[in-house]
């Protein structure tokens, strides 16, 4: 079965082509990073214009790269939310005119089912495992029994740790998207020179809180800047910053997998693309004897071949009427 997949939910515009719900044939990204860089975020209006002029050269290179021609396709399976609405529309408008035009089922996919089903596309994993979402919009601990089979165990309260990650490197005037450059620069620094706060919530809480851990960086840049503490360089605080991210990325994680009593843990989203966080959590999983499993970074960050995955999986209607598929609509705050 091949299986087209569109994804558009924020400022990567993607087209994959699967086969049989694991083989990638072709799996074109184009970023909009020299777009907001110089915003230090994601500006939705830009975002949308970008997409509407990437989505058709991107979809045509996964086709030509896979040797497939749409005829062949048995499926379009597209990001229907959550995300941002002028992005979504055009991966999805894009997917509602090929399926309509060439009489093909289609099938709109959740993006955070994406990311806790991109493992798939590597290996078989057995059922159940806590899923730690970690991207710049979500951070998330679901239990996965199976596909389509979610419960949420906790989410964050305020910031995700994509997000803070993209507000630290503005900080300190790194580049965007901040994952990479923090921990470029957190390679070269002493994550001890500071000790950042780690929110843990309640003792038994699954939920996590990275807005005070932001605050804080600013503030140690503030009193930096007015010579109030001893020198730290920036890669002291981008090291002390990940630091503290990847301790309670790690505290919940293990929490989770204690309270549901599962020993199978999935790290998924772009954060999990972090390779300090890979190595951590490999440590900590040997220790207790869990197993854990990570997406290749570039199945980790946002990508169609996840969403082509996620549609196989889901229960695949033959046919679509026209009606049907004219209807299907995005929603910027889609639940799972
Ligand atoms: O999953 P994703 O590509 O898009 C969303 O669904 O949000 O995640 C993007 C987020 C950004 O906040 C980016 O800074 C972060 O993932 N990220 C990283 C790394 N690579 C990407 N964070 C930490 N370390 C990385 N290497
Ligand atoms: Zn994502």
């Amino acid at each position: 079965m091949i299986v087209l997949g569109i994804e558009s939910s924020c400022d990567d515009t993607s087209a994959a082509v699967l086969e049989n719900g694991s083989i990638i044939l072709a799996n074109v990204i184009s970023d909009q990073n020299a777009t907001h860089s110089k915003y230090g975020g994601v500006v939705p209006e830009l975002a949308g214009r970008c997409h509407i002029k990437s989505i058709d050269w991107v979809i045509k290179k996964a086709l030509a790269q896979s040797k497939i021609n749409l005829k062949q396709v048995d499926l379009i399976a597209v990001t229907i939310g959550p995300g941002l609405v002028s992005s979504l529309l055009v991966g999805l408008n894009t997917a509602k005119a090929i399926a309509y035009a060439l009489h093909k089922p289609l099938i709109g996919v959740n993006h955070l089912e994406g990311h806790l089903l991109a493992i798939f596309l590597q290996e078989q994993v057995v059922f159940p495992y806590i899923a730690l979402t970690v991207s710049g919009g979500h951070t998330d601990l679901y239990r996965v029994d199976g596909f389509g089979d979610y419960k949420i165990l906790g989410r964050t309260r305020d910031d995700a740790a994509g997000e803070s990650f993209d507000k630290v490197s503005k900080m300190l005037n790194l580049g965007y998207p901040g994952g990479p450059f923090i921990e470029e620069k957190a390679k070269l620094g002493n994550s001890l020179a500071h000790r950042f706060p780690r929110a843990l919530l309640d003792k038994d809480s699954l939920d996590f809180s990275f807005s005070g851990l932001k605050t804080s960086v600013r503030n140690i840049i503030a009193k930096r800047e007015a010579g109030k503490i001893a020198f730290m360089s920036d890669s002291d605080i981008a090291a002390g910053f990940q630091d503290a991210v990847i301790d309670i990325l790690t505290a919940k994680v293990l929490l989770a997998c204690k309270k549901e009593k599962i020993n199978r843990i999935v790290v998924t989203g772009g954060v999990a693309a972090n390779s300090a966080l890979r190595k951590r959590v490999s440590l900590v999983s040997d220790t207790h004897g869990l197993q854990c499993f990570f997406p290749k970074p570039k199945l980790c960050t946002d990508n169609a071949a996840m969403i082509a995955c996620a549609g196989y999986y889901k229960n695949i209607k033959k046919s679509m009427s026209r009606n049907e598929i004219l209807n299907l609509d995005a929603s910027a705050s889609l639940n799972l």
